[in-house]
């Protein structure tokens, strides 16, 4: 009914130009060889009240597996839609639905396909929590660049990536889907997506468009509850999350999505200064900002909208371009502009925007996608090695007594846990269109790393949470054989993710006893943990000789994890997040702000400090640092500084090492955290050699803050530069 509603209004509304169309030559805005703004404003010329508000909307298309969104059947498809979120992988399904688009509407629109490509498409990489641990973002650049090909190939021109929410409370299941607790990471691996996503043209047929989401201040969750208020001051919102926001944008980001969250009682998604006088008026962003599933609606539970017309139009004024599931613009936008309080203006420049993006992409003039075999876009040798290799460099290895790891000179393993034999929950959370065809268990990459060399035997000992113990003697048997247990824990993929927020980071109870059980027969204890999220792990740590994180490594799979095992594979995974002592000490960060009692206010009951601070990561070789050495000691503002340290592989085999430099500022106008991270730098260094790592420090970027209007301020005094635990002054004189 409501989109017969939409038609008749349509044809009630078109405009006298378009009575001539059919003896009209070629309309300017179809001619490819104009520049994109005229052939924008041309468009928007001949453009009804009706149909500009239908490029304003996105609805769904095809399968729909995610319990929090609900699809629509393809036929109620308008052909005048703006986008739709596309859940199939088929290029002809998109075909159909955009020769509708083209070919049986007036203008000749096509819609833009969207989708949650988060972490691959079908090939999947890591969760971008365990992506920022490579501290690689070329090799993250290249895994955004091979998911961007098999998802255009596939019939979707846009994904709803990267996230880049800065967020602290791994209580929030949403920690899974961003680089972790830090400002500058979130914004350099953001800038490393953008451009993996989009390359150098968006009209290529490998890109996409990117949307950095979710604009903002989302990873604030209290407590880590999904959905809920967030409160951060502009001081904050500049300081922490803001960051990754500016260099995406700068970056090209085509798109941003507006968040759930309310700011400090504006939310995201009616925030006019985050969304108009910061991103539109202060960073000239000409792409559009896309609502969250339902942000505009909510606005009513959220208590600044009375009803939908009034959370349309709170939301498209304060800068929300396009409606994803809300149906709050195409219902209401079109009365709201008649009755004067939109203005048409404001609704020319989203459509504008809109369409931009739409002739960026090139699909004007190539609406259609090319039927493709799946074997000609998914699993290529070149996509599974960067996927390997991602895998592999996101694996953190938390500890190492006695250098257990890499395991060598055994002749029995017993694989127990419920993640042994697992290949669902190593997918992560948004796994799009992957699945396990391809996928080798923990288990099975062991016994195929260790063919020939050790027996390789498994028993899953218990499952996931509950309290079956049923299994514990089957395993206790097996170790009792075994010279060493490689027990594979951690969580389900659904324990993390969106609306999937937990009271507490510990793994449930029954894993915990199946370890301290089989820590009882006295032999060493390996664990291997995947999660979506930092895990507590104050228990388990002294019930094992070593722990490695493997987070959800998505395709790859068990085969990274035998690698690091066995030694294949060293790693050089840090983390990009802190692990808490326990969930009690959340939130715990490495750049907290300077308390005012440094050596009082600490917990009675537990230490202060986290179990596994951020950029934690433990190698296979030994590496030497040297004193870090300064261009200059003392230093007038606008003059170059360079930074170095060198660093030596003391160990016996070669190895990456990720130099991590932080500066701090004791004294402010404002105070800064007690140190802040701002230049990372990840070289292969062979066995008995040296490395420089070099870090050319902006004075104003690098020493200066921001104040709460986003203004950068660079004062003049001391400052610390640090690696590790060295540490060198520098004067900024005026
Ligand atoms: C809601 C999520 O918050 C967002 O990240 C996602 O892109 C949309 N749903 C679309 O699936």
């Amino acid at each position: 009914m409501k989109n017969i509603i939409t038609y008749c209004l349509l044809s009630l509304m078109i405009p006298a130009t378009s009575l001539f169309a059919d003896q009209e030559e070629k309309p300017l805005y179809k001619d490819k060889k104009q520049v994109i703004e005229k052939r924008i404003e041309d468009l928007l010329s001949r453009m009804t009240l009706a149909e500009k508000v239908m490029q304003l909307n996105q609805y769904t298309l095809g399968r729909n597996d995610n319990a929090n969104n609900m699809a629509d059947p393809v036929n109620d498809i308008p052909g005048e839609i703006g986008s739709l979120i596309y859940f199939s992988s088929d290029p002809e399904l998109r075909n159909r639905v955009q020769h509708k688009a083209m070919e049986q509407t007036r203008l000749g629109i096509p819609i833009l396909f969207g989708y949650d490509v988060i972490h691959g498409f079908r090939t999947i990489y890591p969760i971008s929590l365990g992506q920022a641990c490579s501290w690689n973002p070329g090799l993250v650049e290249q895994a955004c660049a091979v998911a961007a090909q098999e998802t255009r190939m596939s019939g979707v021109d846009w994904t709803f990536s990267p996230m880049i929410d800065v967020a602290r409370d791994g209580r929030w299941g949403r920690v899974a889907e961003g680089y972790g607790e830090d400002p500058y990471t979130n914004a350099v691996f953001a800038v490393a997506s953008v451009k993996g996503y989009q390359g150098t043209s968006l009209s290529s047929k490998k890109n996409v468009a990117a949307c950095l989401k979710h604009y903002i201040g989302y990873g604030a969750s209290e407590a880590g509850r999904d959905y809920v208020y967030t409160e951060i001051s502009k001081q904050t919102l500049w300081d922490t999350y803001m960051l990754p926001y500016q260099e995406g944008v700068k970056a090209g980001a085509a798109t941003l999505m507006s968040s759930f969250n309310d700011i400090s009682g504006t939310p995201g998604s009616a925030n006019k200064y985050t969304l108009t006088e910061v991103l539109k008026n202060q960073w000239k962003h000409d792409g559009f900002v896309v609502s969250d599933w339902g942000s505009i609606e909510q606005l009513r539970p959220q208590g600044v909208a009375a009803d939908k017309k009034d959370a349309a139009f709170k939301a498209f004024q304060a800068g929300v371009e396009m409606d994803m599931m809300n149906r709050c613009y195409d219902q209401h936008l079109g009365d709201l502009v008649k009755e004067g309080k939109v203005s048409q203006d404001r609704l020319d420049d989203a459509v504008r925007r809109v369409l931009r993006v739409k002739f960026r992409l090139g699909l004007f003039d190539q609406p259609y996608t090319a039927v493709t075999k799946e074997k000609d876009r998914f699993f290529l040798p070149a996509s599974l090695a960067i996927a390997e290799k991602l895998a592999e460099e996101s694996v953190v290895l938390l500890k190492n007594e006695h250098k257990i790891l890499p395991l060598t000179n055994v002749s029995k393993i017993a694989v127990v846990g419920p993640m042994a034999k697992n290949q669902f929950d190593l997918l992560g959370s948004w796994a799009a269109h992957g699945n396990q065809d391809r996928m080798v268990t923990i288990y099975e990459a062991l016994k195929a790393e260790y063919q020939g060399k050790a027996e390789v035997s498994y028993a899953q000992g218990c499952n996931f949470d509950g309290d079956l113990t049923s299994g514990f003697e089957e395993a206790k048997n097996l170790a009792s054989k075994s010279d060493v247990v490689v027990l594979c824990l951690g969580e389900k993929r659904g324990w993390s993710g969106e609306n999937a927020s937990r009271s507490t980071i510990a793994l449930p109870a029954i894993q915990e006893q199946l370890v301290m059980e089989l820590k009882k027969l006295g032999k060493p204890v390996i664990l291997i943990l995947s999660s979506g999220r930092p895990l507590d792990l104050t228990r388990l740590a002294p019930l094992s000789e070593a722990m490695l994180t493997i987070w959800q490594p998505g395709t790859p799979a068990g085969k990274p994890v035998a690698g690091v095992v066995s030694g294949r594979v060293n790693p050089s995974g840090k983390l990009s997040m802190t692990f808490p002592y326990t969930s009690g000490q959340i939130p715990v960060y490495y750049n907290q702000r300077q308390s005012a009692r440094p050596h009082q206010g600490k917990y009675q009951d537990i230490p202060s400090t986290p179990l596994y601070e951020f950029a934690h990561g433990l190698s296979y070789t030994t590496f030497q640092y040297g004193d870090i050495k300064v261009s200059a000691a003392q230093l007038k503002r606008n003059t170059p500084l360079k930074v170095e340290v060198s660093v030596t592989n003391t160990g016996d085999r070669d190895g990456y090492e990720t130099v991590h430099w932080f500066i701090s500022d004791p004294v402010s106008t404002i105070s800064r955290p007690v140190k802040e991270l701002k230049h990372f730098d990840k070289q292969w260094i062979k066995k008995g050699e040296t490395a420089t790592y070099q870090f050319e420090v902006d004075l104003e970027r690098d020493l200066g803050f921001v104040d709460g209007e986003g203004k950068r301020i660079l004062e003049s005094g001391d400052y610390y530069v640090m690696v590790k635990d060295k540490k060198v002054k520098i004067e900024i004189v005026d």
